[in-house]
């Protein structure tokens, strides 16, 4: 099929949809427009348990601060796990969890109830209570999920921060929430590889600055050997293990902060996207039963770490939520080899599979390469629905998803959302939109996406624009914590007259359908391997290499596999390096961002100039970066460059 040809989803599988066949869309989409209260009402009484009952749906008073079901009070773990278990699903395998090493261990909603009563005990037998900020810094585990679903039992707000984040960024984040306490383990295990976490935490601590921190709880992973300082570390059994396994939830209002999660802007530090309770779970719950279409007897897995909001929203709650079972992995997609999500997909029946574009991408390299780690070469029969999210996903990779893993009878949601948006905001409904590859088709039902141009008018469908939302939704980011004007600003801005959410992408729709794609961020904000980077961080990160780095600007370039790639120009505080000089000093570089950020954030290609192209005031022409960065023909006005020599040295990446 061609790349803009429409796959329509099989007769079976809309005939059993949680929503079936375009009319049931409609009609939703209808009965929101009708009546947008009355909508995201019955839906926050069909899906949640409240303890008591909510008495308005949405506040507007105080836009763009908007309050969702603010009276009723609700606790997301009740609804996770007890609520389950008193619905018959105590003995249901809640989670499958499977090591790096391949060891599986399963466990059921009581036994989860169980151990996250033990450790919401043990969090508050140190004193946390309702509204501290806890902050989780795990890998892959049931025990992460746990922690989770613990701080949400007793009204704590977590703020889990991804494995792969050095000691500055870790620090950053515990001072910018003030939190009481961090849960770490002691390993994570990745690809074979044993690394460190406990000792990053208290490294990050020993920067300074995190004060608030009382102690830290350490789940034992590997059982090497860490330090443990007297009087702040605990190891999370010594504490855990004496606790009853029951525990009264927190009973929280549904504006309650559940958890904070940092994500990159494009200007200054990250972000700490602060989301609510009660519209929070309604959003998570709600997409993941009509795009996901989960069912009773579904195994369910999303690939995303729980350190990125994916994995908050579709491991931790939507699916929990919902009483499903799902997939937690601890491990990488190519490690034993490239193989190892079809081998889990085919062992333990994956019926629907969730991953990001980048993954896919590098499998299929791999796959083409080696027959044995192609899906071709493993039984993938289970599998009923396939999602995508992160990125854009370009058409082939849509379609060899489509064809090698979904053996062409899977639907393919690729969902469109944000940290900021808490759950999916446009995306195929799997039993309803024809699909187009590269597209992510329509707004969910509720939601008001829309294209507007820089003014915020609206835009005809065929011509691009900025995407926005025109009406708040349930799951939306509440603020930026501990600062509402960068809040307003960055999503509220004034150009739209303070009126539209502001995703910060830009989109367009077809002429035809109506379908949305979206064409990338319209602000300083990359995505490498689905993975949100600020240039303006990694900026400050190289300049911050202060014996190396006089000034540094970094721009994306396109990349086959990871969607975009880092490239910074530098300048030197030495003379131009010669070649063998200038790898040594990228390797410098890149390990200097590493541990100011994280590796994922190392540059692809570092290129060195006595200077750095700039107008007339002085401004860095960033588009010629862009246009050098690519390979491309120079074709912007030179003519005011002081020093063109500098563009045939910056063509030189490292
Ligand atoms: C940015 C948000 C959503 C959870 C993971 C990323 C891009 C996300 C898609 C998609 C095209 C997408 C956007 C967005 N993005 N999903 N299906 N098609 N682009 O969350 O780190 O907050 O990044 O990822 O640019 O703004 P995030």
């Amino acid at each position: 099929m061609s790349a803009n040809a429409l796959y329509q989803p099989s007769e079976a599988f809309v005939k059993n949809a949680n929503v079936s066949g375009m009319a049931a869309y409609e009609a939703l989409c209808k009965e929101a427009e009708t009546d947008y209260q009355g909508y995201w009402g019955r839906l926050a009484k069909e899906l949640i348990t409240w303890k008591t009952p909510f008495t308005k749906v949405l506040d507007e008073s105080n836009a763009p601060f908007f309050k969702w079901f603010e009276d009723g009070t609700l606790n997301v773990s009740y609804n996770c796990l007890d609520r389950n278990i008193e619905k018959g699903l105590g003995d249901k395998t809640a989670i499958i969890f499977e090591a790096d090493g391949g060891e599986v261990t399963k466990v059921t909603y009581s036994q989860l109830l169980a151990k996250t009563c033990q450790y919401a005990n043990a969090l508050k037998s140190l004193g946390i209570k309702k509204g501290d900020r806890v902050v989780i810094y795990i890998s892959m585990s049931i025990e992460g999920v746990a922690a989770m679903q613990a701080c949400a039992r007793i009204g704590a707000t977590h703020s889990v921060v991804f494995g792969g984040f050095s000691a500055q960024s870790l620090r950053d984040r515990i001072e910018d929430t003030g939190a009481v306490a961090v849960i770490t383990a002691d390993n994570q295990v990745r690809g074979g590889k044993l690394l460190p976490l406990k000792s990053i935490v208290d490294e990050a601590i020993a920067l300074g600055g995190c004060e608030a921190i009382k102690n830290v709880l350490v789940v034992k992973r590997s059982g090497a050997d860490i330090a443990m300082t007297a009087g702040r570390d605990l190891w999370m059994a010594d504490v855990a293990d004496q606790q009853a396994t029951t525990c009264e939830p927190e009973w929280v209002g549904a504006e309650h902060p559940l958890f904070l999660l940092y994500t990159s802007g494009s200007t200054g530090k990250p972000k700490g996207v602060q989301h609510s309770t009660g519209g929070y779970l309604l959003h998570a719950a709600l997409t993941t039963k009509w795009t996901f279409d989960l069912k009773a007897d579904d195994v369910f897995w999303c690939t995303a770490d729980i350190g990125w909001v994916t994995g908050h929203t579709y491991i931790t709650y939507g699916p929990l939520a919902l009483g499903g079972t799902e997939i937690v992995f601890e491990g990488v997609p190519t490690y034993p080899d490239a193989g190892r999500f079809w081998k889990m997909i085919q062992d333990h029946k994956v019926s629907i599979f969730y991953t990001a574009p980048t993954a896919i991408r590098s499998l299929i390299k791999a796959a083409e390469a080696n027959d044995a780690v192609h899906p071709k070469s493993y039984n993938l029969s289970s599998l009923r629905l396939l999602g995508s999210v992160g990125e854009p996903i370009n058409p082939a990779a849509w379609e060899w998803y489509h064809q090698h893993v979904g053996g062409s009878r899977c639907p393919i949601v690729d969902t469109f959302w944000q940290t900021e948006t808490g759950g999916h905001m446009i995306t195929p409904l799997p039993g309803v939109t024809p699909m187009v590859p590269g597209s992510c088709t329509l707004p969910f039902p509720g939601i008001q996406a829309a294209i507007v141009s820089e003014t915020g008018d609206d835009m005809p469908n065929g011509q691009g624009g900025i995407l926005v939302v025109k009406r708040p939704w349930p799951s939306m980011i509440r603020n930026i914590w501990g600062d509402p004007e960068r809040f307003k600003k960055s999503y509220y801005p004034e150009d739209f007259k303070g009126k539209y959410y502001l995703a910060g992408d830009g989109a367009i729709r077809d002429e035809k359908t109506g379908y949305f794609t979206i064409t990338g961020r319209i602000d300083d904000v990359l995505n490498v391997s689905g993975h949100r980077m600020g240039t303006m961080e990694i900026e400050s990160a190289l300049v911050s290499c202060t014996e190396l780095v006089a000034e540094a600007a970094v721009v994306g370039r396109p990349d086959d596999t990871t969607g975009e790639a880092i490239c910074a120009f530098v300048v030197l505080k030495r003379a131009l390096p010669n070649t063998d000089e200038g790898k040594a000093i990228a390797k410098q570089l890149r390990d200097h961002i590493a541990k100011e950020i994280g590796p994922i954030a190392k540059p692809k290609d570092i290129r060195f100039g006595e200077n750095l192209p700039k107008t007339r005031s002085g401004k860095i022409m960033r588009r010629l970066l862009r246009s050098l960065a690519k390979g491309e023909e120079i074709t912007q006005d030179i003519s005011t460059l002081e020093n063109p020599a500098i563009l045939g040295q910056l063509g030189q990446a490292y």
